[in-house]
């Protein structure tokens, strides 16, 4: 058991047990039968335009499109064409002339547990409605306006939705940064984005203790004040949570509380044009700098709501959770557009799965009757080591619906999902997808699918996947290669903000042919098996998966060389039972060390204060030297195989220096 993770890719290819969706859930849902499954995935295919024209018209838009599909300046999409729609307008208008008007939108879960118990807050689609319109007046009487950019850094709080919801009311571009990034990362991601305005809080509950953040919005500010450009920050509106002291800049800070008192619960949602950009999510591609992945409205809004209703199955009596965090993109999708946009009823936790006690999920689900839940396989294996106890102390009987993202899923963490969680009755969908893909792309019907531990089985409609080689020939099923997508598809991305060049580059330039864009490459791994289910084997390129989140080799490179007593430094993921990835550095300090402790220490928490807590690295190995082509290429994959305390079995031949393997191997865990 010395490398739990290869253990767990063996058992995956050696996998063959497969899980028929029980027949009472299979008569109920929406998609029960192999038969429409397959014709209207071919549809789907052969006839995108007709297929997504036919789905999008079950949104409501505020003017028709005219054209389905314009490819012809491929790479670059354009879905909808002509149409005009308000994604919060199909998130809540359109439920207000139903009966879903009182149907209870959001049920919101705070961490701390009072006497009385936690706090909890509902909202039905009316009074989501009525707040956030009162926000979009909020920001329109702050000068913000159709098309100004405008960063979320929040706790998961119903304010964080309404936030979201507001900027897409008013046309405004939304850039949510996960709360947990520090304020370097988020002076990054203000200024690559010019952002006019900061939505925040004093601070949010995290394990029993404030975790603040308007200080570190003020940092970031600070920062981009310091540079060149200047800050482009004007406004900066802070949701009053934890009551914690914070600092305040008069004329550019206010009170959400304050400012809503002095505005009307009326604001007409304002007609975007489709390919109008609803927002930015930064994500970690294979350089060091992070890259703002534009999506844009109509077609992003078909994706969402189609997705969501058939690989969930939603139906009208469903609670649904998601334990995203808004500051990804699973949170985007499917915890605000996607369950909105279908008028569901949604959970909205905001602490940690441990807060107070390592039950606290399994209470939520029992509380609030949750049906369909979603959640990482990080989270599982979590779950798994704290023990059975704490699940089975809740009545589950609720569920009716598993799913999983963000990372592959061991057998046995599938498995115990299934029995412990699910009581061996609810079906599992292993959903692969992306920021950049904005919607399930790989997934299980839940009504149809014969699921099998650890594959995320079949494409979604819409989507031809294929398995190819290094020169996109389509390789024999069972064989491993690259994950390639053949078509567009609605939800894509449409760019990288600010950088169409690299754009092209990372996705579409791998394969092209006669000139022309062929695949779209979505940097993963992947094999086939007969009976065309897709096994996902994790990334190729210099991206970390580390608890389902996604890192950049070179990212945190950059943060540990920031550090003045570093020369150098590599960073490698290592298997981990727990986090599926952990990050190991090794490093070539300045001078000597005398405190090889001391330095390490030093260095994981400046990767922590450069990025965020996320990125710090598990373990960093101090060397002198660092093993190198003869063209001065760092060998990553040989690091990696040290890293993991692997035999090396690749070719040593073009290393520089063949004794440094020594060196590193004895190096050990500082
Ligand atoms: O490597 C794949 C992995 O997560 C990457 C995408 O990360 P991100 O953009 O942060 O989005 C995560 C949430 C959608 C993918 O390239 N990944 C995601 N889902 C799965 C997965 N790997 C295996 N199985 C999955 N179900």
């Amino acid at each position: 058991m010395s490398d739990p993770k290869s253990e767990s890719i063996e058992s995956v290819l050696a996998e063959n047990r497969s899980f028929h969706p029980p027949k009472s859930f299979a008569e109920a849902a929406r998609i029960g039968t192999r038969e429409t499954y397959e014709r209207m995935w071919s549809q789907s295919i052969d006839d995108p335009e007709r297929f997504w024209g036919r789905i999008a018209c079950e949104l409501p838009w505020l003017e028709p499109f005219d054209e389905v599909l314009d490819w012809s300046d491929a790479p670059v999409a354009k879905w909808f064409g002509g149409g005009k729609i308000n994604a919060s307008h199909v998130c809540l208008d359109q439920h207000l002339e139903t009966e879903r008007a009182d149907k209870v939108a959001l049920i919101f879960e705070g961490e701390p547990m009072g006497d009385g118990g936690p706090e909890i807050r509902t909202f039905t689609y009316a009074e989501l409605h009525g707040e956030v319109c009162r926000f979009a007046n909020v920001l329109k009487a702050r000068g913000i306006g159709k098309g100004d950019r405008v960063a979320i850094y929040m706790p998961m709080i119903p304010e964080a939705a309404m936030a979201m919801l507001a900027c897409a009311r008013i046309g405004a571009i939304h850039s949510v940064v996960f709360g947990g990034f520090s304020a370097t990362s988020l002076e990054d991601r203000i200024l690559d984005g010019g952002c006019k305005a900061v939505i925040t809080a004093d601070g949010g509950w995290r394990r029993g203790t404030v975790l603040p953040l308007k200080p570190a919005v003020d940092e970031a500010i600070a920062k981009c004040e310091a540079t060149e450009g200047g800050s482009p920050v004007e406004t900066v509106l802070c949701v009053q949570r934890c009551g914690n002291e914070v600092d305040w800049t008069e004329g550019r800070d206010f009170w959400l509380h304050d400012e809503l008192m002095e505005v009307s619960d009326e604001c007409e949602p304002e007609p975007m044009d489709s390919e109008d950009v609803l927002f930015l999510l930064y994500t970690s591609g294979s350089t060091g700098k992070p890259k703002g992945i534009v999506h844009t409205t109509g077609g992003y809004m078909v994706g969402a709501y189609l997705s969501t209703r058939f690989v969930f199955d939603l139906q009208e009596d469903d609670v649904y959770w998601c334990t995203a965090d808004i500051g990804w993109i699973t949170g985007h999708t499917y915890i605000v557009y996607g369950p909105l946009a279908n008028g569901a009823t949604m959970v909205m936790y905001e602490g940690a799965p441990n807060a107070p006690h390592e039950g606290r999920f399994w209470e939520i689900c029992e509380r609030h009757k949750v049906s369909v839940f979603y959640t990482a396989p990080t989270a599982i294996r979590a779950f798994m080591k704290w023990g059975d106890e704490h699940v089975e102390r809740y009545d589950l009987s609720s569920l009716r619906l598993l799913g999983t993202v963000g990372e592959p899923i061991n057998p046995a963490a599938w498995i115990w999902y299934r029995d412990k969680v699910g009581g061996g009755r609810c079906p599992i969908v292993d959903t692969w997808w992306q920021t950049e893909t904005g919607g399930i792309m790989i997934t299980p019907l839940p009504g149809v699918s014969a699921t099998k531990p650890g594959s995320a089985t079949q494409p979604f409609f819409g989507v031809d996947a294929a398995i190819v080689d290094e020169n996109g020939r389509e390789l024999p099923d069972g064989q491993g290669g690259l994950l390639a997508i053949r078509k567009p598809w609605p939800s894509m991305l449409r760019g990288i903000w600010g950088d169409e060049a690299r754009f092209r580059e990372t996705y579409w330039s791998k394969w092209e042919h006669a000139g022309k864009p062929h695949f779209y490459f979505p940097g993963d791994g992947a094999r086939k098996d007969p009976e065309g289910n897709f096994w996902i084997m994790g990334r190729v390129d210099d991206v970390l998966n580390v608890s389902g989140h996604r890192l950049s080799t070179m990212e945190i490179e950059s943060a540990l060389v920031s550090h003045p007593s570093v020369v150098e430094a590599a960073v490698v993921p290592r298997p981990d039972d727990l986090t599926g990835e952990a990050i190991v550095a090794f490093v070539i300090p300045t001078g000597s060390v005398e405190d090889v402790q001391a330095i390490v220490e030093e260095l994981r928490d400046h990767v922590a204060t450069e990025i965020g807590k996320l990125a710090r690295p598990a373990e960093i190995r101090i060397t002198t030297r660092l093993p190198k082509t003869r063209s001065g290429k760092i060998m990553r994959r040989l690091l990696r195989a040290i890293a993991a305390g692997d035999d090396v079995t690749q070719d040593t031949t073009t290393l520089e220096d063949p004794t440094i393997l020594d060196e590193l191997r004895a190096g050990g865990p500082a």
